[in-house]
Order: C-alpha cells, then structure tokens, then sequence
C-alpha cells in the first residue's frame, strides 16, 4: 500500500481553511481517495483537550514558551494517534493548521525566536514535513472582521492588529523560503473561486493515484 499524502491549509484568522479544507476533501473523496480531515491544535482526543487550554482564557494567559510547548504537546499526539496511523494506511490527510502556524503566530507573532521552534519541531515531530501546504492569503484586518463576524473571539483573536499583521508577514515568509512545499492562495475570491484554486494546484503538485 503506498503511503497517503499530507496536505496543510494554512494562514491567518478568517481566511477560510475550514471550509476549504471540507472542499477539497470532498473533491478528492470523489476521486476514489480515502480522506481524512483534520485540524491543530487538536485532531485527537489529548489534542483537542490541550487546544481549550490554547484557545480559551486570557490573551496573555501563557508566556510565549509555554504557549510553544502545548502546540508541540498536542502536535506530538496529533501525529501518534491520527496522521501518521492515515497516512500508513494510505489514506490522504488533510489538515487544518500545522506546524508553520507555530513559526507564524509564537515566532512572528509573539515573538518567540525561531530557532527554539525549528529546534522543537526536530525534536519533537523529527524528519517527517507536509507534502503540500497551501498558505490562504487574506489581509490580517479583513480576516479578522470575517472570523469575528462568525462567532465569539477566541485567544487569538483578542491579540492585537499589529500581531495578526507580523503573522500574516511570517506566512507569506515561510512560502518564500520554502517554495518546494508551500503555494500561497489568494484568499479574497470567492469560496468557488478559492476551492477550484486549490483543485488545481493539488492536481498539479501531487497527482492523484489512477488518475
Ligand atoms: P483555528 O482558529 O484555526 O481553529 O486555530 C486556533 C488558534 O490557534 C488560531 O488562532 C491559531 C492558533 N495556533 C497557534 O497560535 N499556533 C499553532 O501552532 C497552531 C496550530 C494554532
């Protein structure tokens, strides 16, 4: 059995990965391919249960380290009990954030250095990377007003402008420097628009088995 592919959406507050990672998931399902879909912080039960401890409380509720080590914590379990179990299987994984939102919110955003994370992710989630990650670009205010509009504002919508913008900055960053495995999206089309963007740049970069 070959071994699936892992696929990350990513970017900023309300620049619409959820839904499009339940488009693409469904294009690719009616391929023939098994899909699972997934999201961090969470995606297993432990996870999901670190992801309150995340998302919920205070802005300021953990220092920037401690905030870093639970996104690794969860990542870990994330990795053991769900993507990689998928991916062996040869099921397609398809997940909501991953890694590079820690380098964009804790290192760009909070200002954690770098290193410490690229450090972190060797140790803790070794030589295994997305074979794809799609980066939605949207500005970092119009995604805001998107995602407050849509519900009551977590953790990290209550940070500031200025953090959501040097996040938004970092993403566009990691693309750059790793172009092999990132293709930014232009997030401000519409959802159809998006959802056959990312069609098309999945069936370039990774084409489906029999296909
Ligand atoms: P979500 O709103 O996309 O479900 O993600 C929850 C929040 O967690 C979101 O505001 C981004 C944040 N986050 C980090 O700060 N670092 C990380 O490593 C991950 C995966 C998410």
């Amino acid at each position: 059995m070959e071994r699936g592919r892992f696929i990350t959406l990513e970017g900023g507050e309300g620049a619409g990965k959820s839904t499009q990672v339940r488009r693409l998931a469904s294009s690719l399902r009616g391929r023939g391919l098994e899909v699972v879909t997934t999201r961090e912080p969470g995606g297993s039960p432990g996870a999901e249960e670190i992801r309150t401890l995340l998302v919920t409380g205070d802005a300021g509720r953990w220092s920037p380290v401690t905030e870093t080590l639970l996104h690794f914590a969860a990542r870990r379990d994330h990795l053991e009990r769900t993507v990689w179990p998928a991916l062996e299987r040869g099921a397609w994984v398809i997940s909501d954030r991953f890694a590079d939102s820690t380098l964009a919110y804790q290192g760009y955003g909070l200002g954690l250095d770098k290193e410490v994370i690229v450090r972190l992710y060797a140790n803790v989630v070794g030589n295994f990377y997305p074979d794809l990650t799609l980066i939605l670009d949207l500005p970092a205010g119009a995604g805001l007003a998107r995602a407050k509009a849509r519900s009551a504002a977590d953790r990290y919508e209550d940070m500031d402008i200025s953090f959501h913008r040097r996040l938004c900055e970092g993403f566009l960053d990691i693309a750059a420097h790793d172009p092999r495995r990132c293709a930014i999206i232009d997030a401000a089309g519409t959802e159809d628009f998006v959802a056959a963007e990312i069609l098309d740049l999945v069936g370039r970069r990774l084409p489906v088995p029999g296909s």
